[in-house]
């Protein structure tokens, strides 16, 4: 067995199903979750037909680099929606959702005993990444006192760090970094010669139509890096398209970190299926559904802003699909069970998504709700939320 299997932490929902084992939901309320971010908008007819249509691919044995015209396919789309970038489809490997490049894009190009960086609360796959690797995960906190987003000069020391995840829109917060928060990354990449791997799953999940939140390719390109260097980017149908069972995504780097990935992903037997190709690539040429989708989203956020008016910010957060909502007297769990016995309704513990660091968890006293369900079953699940924050208050 290997024991790094034992270092892996339990899954944010595995904590959760633990916490709520021996809770009755209230049986009087249809159960309502809040808790998974699995977009349950519908995904686009054309991409359906497309997938049944070529279902004979299933007969063939997928090429691991992908199809040419998937992977330019990307490339074109990457150009336009990060301009002024300049790429090769040689620099895109599809992958099979963006979890699996993040993880496998570690084991492939981290060597053991290494430092890996990461925001803390985080995406669990980075943690895991870095101890299947047998890297050193490292934290760094993002909470109300950096504004979500840590910057190279909270690191205190860049020694032996290989890698640094970056995550924008960020998951729980929404926050999106800017065009100079990502180039003093990349600045810090280049000093001290590590990797900068950006997870951009939610970049197509966006309130303002006139800003799409800034990505890492972009923020290099901005500054005359025209190889990439040290910067990997990795995107996905997933909450774009409403795709996440297609397992669909991309890595963009440099050709260089890329011939790697490609060579590690031939043992790593992961290459996506030509049907769901035909599909992807059906997927990332139109965009008329992405900008019905965020229009859903920005419509349930304005709801959750005036339903939660006395506990949410003023304004929603610029990206994503979640609500980082403050408990009021910060028990994140005891507020979380509450909400399913009395309200039959799943939130997901905020500490559940950070690591304590020096006696903080800068996830704890907050909890995660998903605003994926349909308009009227999210209206249902905040107005619960709504009543058991006012009694949660009143206890507190
Ligand atoms: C921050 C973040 N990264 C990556 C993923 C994985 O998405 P997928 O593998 O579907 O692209 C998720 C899924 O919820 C996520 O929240």
């Amino acid at each position: 067995m290997n024991e790094r299997i034992d270092a892996l932490h339990p899954y944010p929902f595995e904590k959760l199903r633990t916490l709520v084992a021996d809770i009755e939901p209230n049986p009087a309320l249809t159960p309502l979750s809040l808790g998974i971010g699995e977009p349950q908008h519908a995904p686009p007819q054309a991409v359906l037909d497309a997938l049944t249509e070529s279902a004979l691919a299933v007969a063939k044995y997928p090429a691991t680099l992908g199809q040419p015209e998937l992977r330019q396919t990307i490339a074109d789309w990457a150009m336009g929606r990060f301009a002024p970038v300049q790429l090769d489809a040689s620099q895109v490997i599809p992958v099979t959702g963006t979890r699996e490049a993040l993880f496998a894009v570690i084991q492939a190009l981290v060597g053991e005993g290494q430092r890996i960086l990461m925001p803390n609360p985080f995406y669990q796959i980075y943690e895991g990444a870095a101890i299947m690797a047998g890297a050193t995960p490292g934290y760094l906190n993002a909470d109300a006192s950096n504004e979500f987003a840590p910057t190279p000069a909270d690191v205190d020391s860049f020694e032996n760090v290989a890698a640094v995840f970056l995550c924008t829109p960020g998951n729980p917060s929404g926050r999106v970094l800017s065009i100079d928060e990502l180039q003093a990354w990349i600045k810090a990449a280049q000093t001290h010669n590590f990797l900068l791997i950006s997870d951009e799953c939610y970049s197509e999940i966006y309130r303002d139509e006139q800003s799409p939140p800034p990505g890492l390719l972009q923020a290099a390109a901005e500054m005359g890096l025209s190889g990439l260097n040290n910067c990997i980017a990795v995107g996905s149908l997933s909450k774009r398209s409403n795709l996440p069972g297609l397992r669909s995504g991309y890595m963009i780097g440099s050709e260089a970190q890329m011939a790697a990935f490609a060579k590690y992903r031939t043992y790593h037997g992961c290459a996506m299926p030509g049907h769901h190709q035909q599909a992807s690539m059906v997927a990332w040429k139109d965009e008329k559904h992405v900008q019905d989708n965020r229009e859903q989203y920005r419509q349930k956020y304005a709801m959750a802003q005036q339903i939660l008016s006395d506990y949410l910010p003023s304004t929603p957060p610029a990206g994503g699909f979640y609500l980082w909502i403050e408990v009021p007297g910060g028990d994140d769990e005891g507020f979380t069970q509450l909400l399913l016995k009395e309200y039959n309704l799943r939130v997901l513990p905020g500490r559940y998504l950070g690591r304590d660091i020096d006696g903080h968890n800068p996830g704890a006293g907050r909890v995660r709700a998903a605003l994926v369900s349909a308009t009227e079953t999210t209206q249902e699940a905040l107005e619960r939320l709504k009543s058991a924050l006012d009694r949660w208050s009143q206890s507190a």
